[in-house]
């Protein structure tokens, strides 16, 4: 028997047990269900005095009030994420790997909307206040009108936002805030809960914008619970490969805009710097572009970035031949192996093939399906791609090359890249501002890709 008020609380949805068990009945994780006092199994809501019901007043759904500005923080690539700035009023959540620069990220975007005149508060529960002086120090920012405190208590955290209204409000981060009122540890899914629960009350009626660190778990989730993703208005995820200094910030969820936008940085000796053309970032210097390379033109959101396709297909040394992607996905590629053999008549068996994506991006589009194509045909046949050809399209099942969104975009940044020509769905030749060898079938792109004299 529970003692009283204690509760087994899934670590990974949240669902409140009376019991222990192995796994959780709600989501079907194992070993997730952890002892929280305070937290009350429902149904046993606490005895409140019965009070009238108000009943609701409907309004329209034309605004009377004019909506406040977003706050544009003046770092563009964060801005564009949100969807155009911060929405006062909203609770936005940044989620990432310990290390990745959320605490660098938001320091910054602090700094830079405290100097464009909003009134921004830092709170940290993780660095001492100097720390944080002394990295704000390194980037340059030592001057900025950024109110800074360390702090855990949430109730400290309320008392001192309500006696003094920000415009913006950082808090680094939601696992180690704790509130009294519940006696589980502080990064439990009780407290956690809790504690957003009030600052996104706060928000609202504060009318300020609450940003939100919380820290991702092995399996790339936020820790604790996927409660609060629905408590706030924006999940963003600020992620970056090992080995590389950039990082890529994306929206997972945004009430206020399109989810497809990525803003890119740099991280760098005096913090983020802003990555305004990727394209160049992705690609690198080329030399000379080896056979198994091609250069696919995509779209992130509503900008065009151009990365590479690296294929290699090596003889298999073992029985069941390895295939192994990086930055794409394993199914599509599979898919496109079996349309390069079945209707191009390109034989993978007995090879390993790895496919990689330059500098780190994932890539989640149809269109690099011919990109893909490309380069593996490109590898098996020993051929390398012109130096100065971009590549996009759908591959369907059945071969044929479809046409993709925003053809025209691909092409104009290819163009202003300084590549010459592209290999495209035929329907991308009208008007395109370099010359476009239009394909209709996966079995004519590498048709083309073999003759070694390739011509647009
Ligand atoms: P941090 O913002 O503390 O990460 P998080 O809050 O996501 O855990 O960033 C830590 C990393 O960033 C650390 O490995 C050092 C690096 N870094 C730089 O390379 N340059 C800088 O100017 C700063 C501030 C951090
Ligand atoms: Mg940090």
């Amino acid at each position: 028997m529970a003692r009283d008020g204690a509760a087994y609380v899934c670590q990974s949805c949240g669902a409140v047990h009376t019991k222990w068990a192995g796994q959780c009945v709600a989501c079907s994780a194992w070993n997730t269900l952890v002892e929280e006092l305070g937290s009350r199994p429902p149904g046993a809501l606490a005895p409140t005095k019965a009070t009238k019901a108000r009943g609701l007043s409907f309004m329209g759904l034309e605004s009377e009030t004019l909506t406040p500005p977003r706050i544009e923080t003046g770092l563009a690539e964060f801005d564009r994420v949100c969807g155009g700035g911060v929405v006062p009023g909203s609770a936005v959540l940044i989620g990432g790997d310990p290390g990745v620069g959320k605490s660098t990220l938001l320091l910054q975007v602090c700094a830079e909307a405290a100097a464009r005149g909003a009134s921004c508060a830092y709170i940290s529960g993780e660095e001492a206040a100097e720390q944080i002086r002394a990295r704000a120090g390194r980037m340059g920012y030592s001057r900025a009108p950024v109110s800074l405190a360390a702090e855990t208590a949430i109730r400290d955290i309320l008392d001192g936002l309500k006696r003094d209204r920000f415009d913006l409000v950082v808090i680094d981060s939601i696992q180690t805030l704790w509130s009294d009122n519940h006696e589980a540890g502080p990064g439990s899914v009780t407290q956690v809960r809790a504690c957003v629960a009030e600052l996104v009350r706060l928000a609202k009626k504060q009318n300020c914008a609450i940003l939100l660190v919380g820290h991702v778990t092995k399996d790339g989730q936020i820790a604790g619970p996927r409660v609060v993703e629905h408590m706030v208005d924006a999940v963003l995820s600020f992620e970056g490969e090992r080995g590389y200094p950039f990082r890529i910030l994306r929206a997972a969820k945004n009430r206020f805009g399109a989810t497809d936008e990525i803003g890119v940085f740099e991280m760098g000796e005096t913090g983020l710097r802003q990555v305004h053309n990727p394209s160049a970032l992705f690609l690198g210097d080329s030399g000379q572009r080896a056979a198994g390379a091609a250069v696919f033109a995509g779209m992130e959101g509503s900008r065009p970035v151009l990365v590479e396709f690296q294929a290699l297909a090596a003889p298999s040394a073992y029985g069941t031949p390895r295939r192994a992607v990086v930055g794409w996905d394993s199914g599509r590629l599979a898919m496109v192996l079996a349309v390069l053999e079945a209707r191009c008549g390109l034989s993978f068996a007995g090879r390993d093939v790895y496919l990689n994506v330059a500098g780190g991006l994932r890539i989640n589009e149809p269109a690099a399906d011919l990109a893909a194509a490309a380069a593996l045909a490109s590898s098996a046949l020993d051929v390398a791609l012109p130096q100065d050809c971009v590549v996009f399209g759908e591959v369907s099942l059945s071969g044929e090359i479809r046409s993709v969104c925003r053809m025209e975009a691909r092409l104009k940044e290819a163009a202003k890249l300084g590549f010459k020509r592209a290999l495209a769905p035929s329907g991308a030749a009208d008007g395109a501002p370099i010359p476009v060898a239009g394909v209709s079938r996966l079995a004519e792109a590498i048709r083309r890709i073999g003759e070694e004299d390739w011509k647009a």
